[in-house]
């Protein structure tokens, strides 16, 4: 792991291997450790990058609210600060795609392809966005042991749950290791973050669309739509999984990733 300095707080970076740049952007409220079946099978053939966003896993926190926007630019500077110039595969799942959004739009040199996980293009209702912002009240009240109860039975398959205890157990431990101030920022700023439906028409490079079969945050349904709404998507189900496809069933996730990857 590196720590590299960027826009004022000190970041810890997974960054091996050598070629075009792969980025992954975990999700909320975890760490880069979600993609550790992807980052050893990738950084034999690419450059992979697995930062822990702000605030999150041992990347230091900054501010009350983070936006998608801020997360966004935060991996822009991150890319200027470790030099990477070519443009980015950038994977992300569920918080990780909410960001991809805002980096396709704003930093849209910077994108090679999208890969789109588990993730929602809309906006929060306004009872969600409402709850949330409970949450971060909760959480910084209360410390970040109160997320995972309310989480977990959200983020896993039941195969996953009955076979995988370990996986489980894993991510809980991410969780309540997490710094509540981060939780209430990233849980502000997806509160606040804006629908993404309309961009999809607009999004010109390669993307993939994957989604867990049993994925109760971002359904089957509702992501199938979003990959055709997106010109020439791939849509993969990834069976045995929920909502943390790629940590689930690492082999099926892995085997698409790879195949869209050697298309591109
Ligand atoms: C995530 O996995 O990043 C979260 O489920 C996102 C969310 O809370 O909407």
């Amino acid at each position: 792991m590196k720590r590299i300095a960027v826009r004022g707080a000190e970041w810890n970076v997974f960054d091996e291997g050598a070629g075009e740049p792969l980025l992954f952007v975990h999700g909320f409220p975890l760490d880069h450790t979600m993609w550790q079946a992807q980052l050893p099978a990738f950084a034999p053939r690419r450059r992979v990058i697995a930062p822990d966003l702000r605030g999150f896993g041992a990347s230091e926190s900054r501010g009350e609210t983070v936006t998608m926007e801020d997360f966004a630019d935060d991996l822009a500077a991150l890319l200027d600060a470790m030099q990477v110039q070519e443009p980015v595969v950038l994977c992300g799942l569920s918080m990780g795609g909410y960001i991809a959004f805002p980096f396709a739009r704003k930093h849209t040199a910077r994108l090679r392809s999208l890969v789109l996980c588990d993730t929602r293009a809309a906006a929060d209702s306004p009872e969600a966005a409402a709850n949330r912002w409970k949450v971060a009240e909760q959480v910084l009240a209360e410390g970040a042991e109160v997320v995972a109860p309310a989480m977990l039975p959200k983020l896993f398959g039941k195969r996953t749950v009955a076979e995988q205890p370990e996986t489980v157990a894993a991510m809980r431990r991410v969780m309540a290791a997490t710094k509540p101030a981060a939780i209430a920022a990233a849980q502000r700023g997806m509160a606040a973050r804006s629908d993404s439906t309309a961009l999809l028409p607009e999004i010109r490079v390669p993307t993939l669309v994957v989604v867990g079969a049993e994925d109760a945050i971002a359904p089957v349904e509702e992501m199938r739509s979003m990959a055709a709404a997106i010109p020439g998507a791939e849509f993969v189900v990834v069976p045995g999984a929920g909502h943390m496809a790629p940590l689930e069933n690492p082999a099926a996730f892995n085997a698409a990733l790879r195949e869209f990857l050697a298309r591109d």
